[in-house]
């Protein structure tokens, strides 16, 4: 495989910075999914986006398909009622995992219940902060067993639109795929379960709360506690985590022309410039080309070289942490990463896959330069000359004025709502 760019001659300018690009907004349903438009049975809802229906308020749809699949219709399970922002649309849900409100509130509980590792000290919500959008502030984490991890943890801001998961890894189809590496994984070992999972499964069957929290996500399943359940119930909760109001989003989506000042609308025509490049990668409604959902018919997949090394003269990443090629062990993936959305991005930093740009100002520095100068260290080398980079990382000038315009635009793609939102939150510190 190699570096797949879906950028498909979309020449965002603002107008378009829209919705799911429009190759996949004017595509029909994807049959490989359940996520129906639901009751509404009206095809026009699901893109919604694509139309522009920017009437201001949410737009709310029940994700309640046909029924047959559906756990324990009889007493009907609550359908989980999605709230999306204006101009976003349905997510993709697997066949086998539907949302419904009860699982999403076991997985919330779940999300940040540290009796989910081995040794009890670290849950999910410990890599993944809400008030940082689910990023955490360190270059690289360590998992609950000490171990340090190769890679940045990455914010979960519509983590339900990610196609693949993760920052380079073609294989994670899913979020239900992905969760099973934090739980399971063991190089490194994030939440240790491996070899423990009778004593996991043990401790949650003997917490009344839980009890109730499983019997009601699960009403049909003779044995409620096991990690296939604990799996789509997490899924189901990070599914949920749908951010779409930011100034950016009042601005674009909701007609509020005055929701970014002069200084934000510069730094805005910047970044969706033909001179800066960066809407090629950071594009769609998503801003960020490695996103999927309900109705997207192409599912090719983006990884892109942005020159942040050049540790031997020939392109190469530091050993470790190369990228795509660690998958596919072609030569030309060395270095490719996925563009990760910018919503919420002034909250999430440090950055790259590796942690290893402190700031803003110096993103906007490496890409200004064509890429990143190591002069000194392990890593030392010219990234600008890294014979992988995408041609869309070329370089160009940046003023100081044009640093600033565009960091308080990043800053606009912050959703303050999000942060906060009681849905998300730890429900342990109620
Ligand atoms: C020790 C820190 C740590 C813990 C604990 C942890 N994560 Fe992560 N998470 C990460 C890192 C680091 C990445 C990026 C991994 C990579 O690219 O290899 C990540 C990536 C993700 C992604 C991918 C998001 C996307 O858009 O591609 C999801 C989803 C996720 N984690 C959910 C979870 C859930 C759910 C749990 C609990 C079961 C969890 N994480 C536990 C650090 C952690
Ligand atoms: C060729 C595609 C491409 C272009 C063009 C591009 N980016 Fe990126 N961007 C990426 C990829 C891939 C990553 C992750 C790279 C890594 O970690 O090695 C990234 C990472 C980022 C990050 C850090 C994300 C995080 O969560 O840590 C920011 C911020 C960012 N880009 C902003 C921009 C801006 C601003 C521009 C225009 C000046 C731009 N990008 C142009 C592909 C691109």
């Amino acid at each position: 495989m190699s570096n797949v760019l879906r950028y498909g001659g979309l020449a965002l300018s603002l107008s378009i910075a829209a919705p799911g690009c429009g190759d996949d907004a004017m595509a029909p349903a994807d049959p490989g999914t359940t996520t129906s438009t639901g009751s509404t049975g009206d095809p026009a809802v699901t893109s919604a986006g694509s139309t522009g229906s920017t009437d201001g308020g949410s737009t709310s749809f029940d994700t309640e398909d046909s029924g047959a699949t559906t756990e324990g219709m009889d007493d009907g399970p609550a359908p989980y009622e999605w709230e999306l922002p204006p101009g976003f649309p349905m997510p993709q849900v697997p066949e086998d995992n539907p949302m419904t409100a009860d699982k999403v509130e076991l997985g919330r509980h779940l999300f940040y219940d540290t009796r989910l590792s081995a040794n009890e000290t670290q849950s999910c919500g410990s890599c993944h902060e809400q008030s940082r959008a689910f990023a955490d502030a360190e270059v690289v984490p360590l998992g609950s067993t000490g171990e340090i991890l190769a890679r940045n943890s990455m914010g979960l801001t519509n983590a339900a639109y990610s196609y693949p998961l993760t920052w380079a890894n073609p294989a994670l189809d899913t979020l239900e795929q992905q969760i099973l590496v934090p739980l399971f994984g063991e190089f490194p070992t994030e939440l240790g379960v491996t070899g423990h999972e009778e004593e996991i499964l043990a401790r949650l069957a003997s917490d009344p709360q839980y009890q109730q929290l499983f019997a009601d996500a699960f009403p049909d399943a003779d044995d409620p506690y096991t990690f296939e359940h604990v799996v789509k119930a997490i899924a189901c909760f990070v599914r949920t985590m749908i951010s779409g109001n930011s100034a950016f989003d009042r601005y674009t989506y909701q007609r509020d022309t005055s929701a970014l000042d002069e200084q934000q609308l510069r730094g805005l025509e910047l970044l969706f410039s033909e001179s800066l490049q960066c809407h090629h990668c950071h594009n769609g409604f998503n801003l960020s080309d490695a996103t999927r959902h309900a109705g997207t018919v192409h599912d090719s997949l983006s990884f892109h070289n942005t020159g942040l090394y050049d540790v031997d003269g020939d392109g190469a990443y530091p050993v470790g942490n190369q990228g795509l090629i660690e998958s596919t062990f072609e030569a030309d993936d060395m270095g490719a990463f996925r563009a990760m959305t910018l919503r919420n991005i002034a909250v999430t930093g440090p950055y790259m896959h590796d942690g290893s740009v402190a700031t803003l100002e110096e993103v906007l520095d490496i890409y200004s330069r064509g890429g990143r100068l190591l002069d000194a260290g392990p890593n030392a080398g010219d990234g600008a000359l890294n014979p992988h980079k995408s041609g869309f990382v070329g370089g160009f000038a940046l003023t100081d004025q044009d640093r600033e315009d565009l960091v308080a635009f990043l800053e606009a793609l912050t959703d303050e709502e999000f942060l906060t939102d009681p849905r998300f939150s730890n429900p342990f510190e109620e």
